[in-house]
């Protein structure tokens, strides 16, 4: 079957390679076998491959190989024994998953508790970006939830950073819908400018404008900001954290901007920088996985705009693909795709 797989680790354009991999063996019990269709390529994906400090790892790959991803969307092709006949998760179903091993082939193997069957109406590229960043905006919000002081959580205010990712998207929406009113910053002013035409729900403001500070105090002026919700650190953090009231807590995912970040600030103040990353999900309850990746599809059905699709390439382009998730002012989500002329 076809595979992309890294035999060690490294710049992504230059380890990745397209393989024809052993064939996956049939499903375990609980298990499904998935023909896949679509995956998403992460910037996080990037980062394992590259054992990037914000990854996690580094990952162990060895002389075989290692084939990332961990989500996607497909067909289920084989049931295993033991799967509850209530979840509807026939053979021909299309469903999205997360989490899976080696995500980046033509077939996957995924417990039954890690799908969600995608409804008729949603596309299939949508639903293969859906699971990982909706996840990862629920436990941010829920630790942003928990570090908000009890008590005060009637009018509540958060500045989020990268508010034009993709994750930074999906934190929006589901901040806005719980009544949640945020302060966006973005880098580009093009970005900006397309999430005020496209939500229009209160201040953004772009770092590589002269004077953002400025508009960012403004807009912050007479507020009680007690969390902030970042996806890029650097030097936009100590402005942010200027802020924030004594004892606030600044909820971290990732490093966009890749610069390290002066803490100085924080320490006189009492604020708290919390880690937030989707290898926590792994530990929450049974029910709160299932409700988070309900969410996702939800997100997925009701909320298209909020996954844009950049570009789709085959196995074949994986370096093009790569270069594409890298490219400034990319609007939506690098896929790969196993089926069909493209694969
Ligand atoms: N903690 C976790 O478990 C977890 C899970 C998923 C993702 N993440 C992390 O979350 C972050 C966002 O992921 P994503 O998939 O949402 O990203 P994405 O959609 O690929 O992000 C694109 C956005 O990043 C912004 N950006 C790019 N370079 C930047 C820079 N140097 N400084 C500031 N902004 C920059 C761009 O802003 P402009 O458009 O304004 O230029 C663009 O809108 C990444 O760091 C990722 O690794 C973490």
């Amino acid at each position: 079957m076809l595979s992309i797989i890294h035999r060690k680790l490294g710049a992504p354009a230059n380890v990745l390679e397209r393989v024809d991999a052993p064939a996956t063996g049939e499903p375990g019990p609980g298990q499904l076998r998935i023909r896949v269709a679509y995956v998403t390529v992460h910037p996080g994906d990037l980062q394992i491959i590259e054992g990037a400090p914000a990854s996690g790892g580094p990952y162990a790959v060895s002389p075989e190989g290692r084939t990332p991803g961990f989500e996607g969307v497909g067909f289920i092709t084989s049931i295993g024994p033991g799967i509850d006949a209530a979840l509807g998760l026939h053979i021909g179903k299309a469903v999205a998953y997360f989490p899976v091993a080696s995500g980046w082939s033509e077939y996957v193997l995924a417990s039954s508790d890690a799908v969600v069957p995608v409804p008729d109406h949603v596309q299939l590229e949508i639903a293969a970006q859906a699971l990982i960043n909706t996840v990862t905006a629920e436990l941010i919000i829920r630790a942003g939830h928990a570090a908000w002081p009890a008590g005060q959580r009637d009018a509540v205010t958060v500045i989020q950073t990268g508010a034009a990712s993709a994750v930074g998207k999906i934190i929006t929406a589901l901040l806005t819908e719980r009544g949640v009113q945020v302060i966006r910053l973005v880098r580009s002013a093009a970005s900006a400018r397309r999430l005020r035409e496209n939500v229009d729900i209160g201040p953004v403001i772009a770092t590589e404008e002269v004077g953002w500070e400025k508009s960012l105090a403004q807009a912050a002026a007479g507020v009680q900001l007690h969390v902030a919700v970042d996806g890029v650190g650097g030097p936009v953090l100590p402005v942010i954290a200027d802020l924030l009231a004594p004892g606030g807590t600044i909820i971290n995912y990732g490093s966009l901007g890749g610069a390290t970040t002066d803490i100085r600030l924080l320490v006189p103040r009492g604020l708290t920088i919390q880690g937030v990353h989707i290898g926590q999900w792994m530990a929450q309850s049974g029910t709160q996985k299932t409700t988070d990746l309900d969410t996702a599809m939800r997100l997925a059905a009701n909320r298209p705009d909020l996954f844009p699709v950049a570009a789709v390439y085959g196995p074949n382009h994986i370096k093009q693909a790569i270069e594409h998730v890298r490219q400034d002012g990319r609007d939506g989500a690098v896929l790969l795709t196993f089926q069909g002329e493209n694969s």
